[in-house]
């Protein structure tokens, strides 16, 4: 896929795509955002590709918010396709099927922090800042934040973001548990390769189930989500990967997983 605003790249089997539209702290506009939606129908439809990892162009932002230039002569009826057109991106992001590492180089600011919430692990440069500042523009995140920030980190940090508007630092985002986890900027990149490759090494239909289990299964009440639970657990008994991974553990050697 060939786009102006995104740069695609693989490293084995991780796929790295960088938004690529610096000179506007990489702000997410609608051609980005169809772009953004297009590379991870490709991601997930690459049987070669089992780990995406997403970040931003440049030394200072991984994405600054939506394209608040674009959003300024929006109407009503506009603004209401802009929301749902971040949403579906979130949408397909989180429910991807493989895992999708945020690398927060910079600031993550409105629908960039939405973007990372919606990835399943954030790595954060402890340089990073991340918040929900819409309400300073008269606006309200429209591209998940309300609901994914409640879910990941609870009411209570949910509106001290959304509503104060500030940005926060990586510690703080660490100790609220919006981080995975934080480390130096200058190491963000190999700690980042590094959990990538851990990923890229497990087996592919583990982690599907891990993902469905917890993202689609824990949407709903505790009964539904256990069900949901069993029947990812009997499915993980289906494939050759599981007789790989337990077999290898009882012969005391590596495993290899194929995938299948
Ligand atoms: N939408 C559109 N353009 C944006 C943007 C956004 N969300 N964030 C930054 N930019 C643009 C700036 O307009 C500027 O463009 P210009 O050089 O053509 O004027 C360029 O990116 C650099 O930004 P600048 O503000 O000069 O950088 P800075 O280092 O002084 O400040 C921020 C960095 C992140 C604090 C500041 O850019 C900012 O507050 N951005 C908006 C954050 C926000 O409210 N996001 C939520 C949107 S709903």
């Amino acid at each position: 896929m060939v786009s102006s605003n995104l740069l695609v790249e693989d490293r084995g089997a991780v796929r790295r795509i960088t938004l690529n539209r610096p000179d506007k702290l990489n702000a997410l506009n609608h051609a980005t955002l169809t772009d953004l939606h297009q590379a991870f129908e490709a991601a997930g439809r690459d049987d070669a590709v089992r780990v995406v990892v997403l970040t931003g162009a440049g030394p200072k932002a991984f994405v600054a918010g939506a394209d608040i230039a674009e959003m300024n002569g929006l109407s009503p009826v506009q603004a209401r396709d802009f929301s749902r057109h971040g949403q579906a991106l979130m949408r397909r992001i989180e429910t991807l099927g493989k895992p999708v590492l945020a690398m927060v180089n910079g600031f993550a600011l409105g629908g960039g922090l939405e973007l990372a919430m919606a990835c399943h692990l954030r790595i954060l440069a402890d340089t990073a800042k991340i918040g929900q500042p819409e309400v300073n523009l008269g606006l309200v995140p429209g591209f998940g934040g309300t609901q994914r920030l409640l879910r990941l980190a609870g009411r209570g940090a949910a509106l001290e973001l959304c509503l104060l508007g500030q940005p926060i630092d990586a510690a703080r985002a660490l100790q609220l548990g919006i981080a995975t986890r934080v480390v130096a900027a200058d190491q963000l990149e190999a700690e980042t390769d590094r959990v990538a490759d851990q990923l890229a090494a497990s087996a592919p239909q583990a982690l599907r189930g891990v993902l469905d289990a917890v993202i689609t299964g824990g949407d709903g009440p505790l009964e539904a989500g256990l069900d949901y639970e069993t029947q990812v657990f009997a499915v993980a008994f289906s494939t050759q990967d599981m007789k790989e991974g337990t077999g290898a553990f009882l012969a005391r050697r590596k495993p290899e997983f194929s995938g299948r």
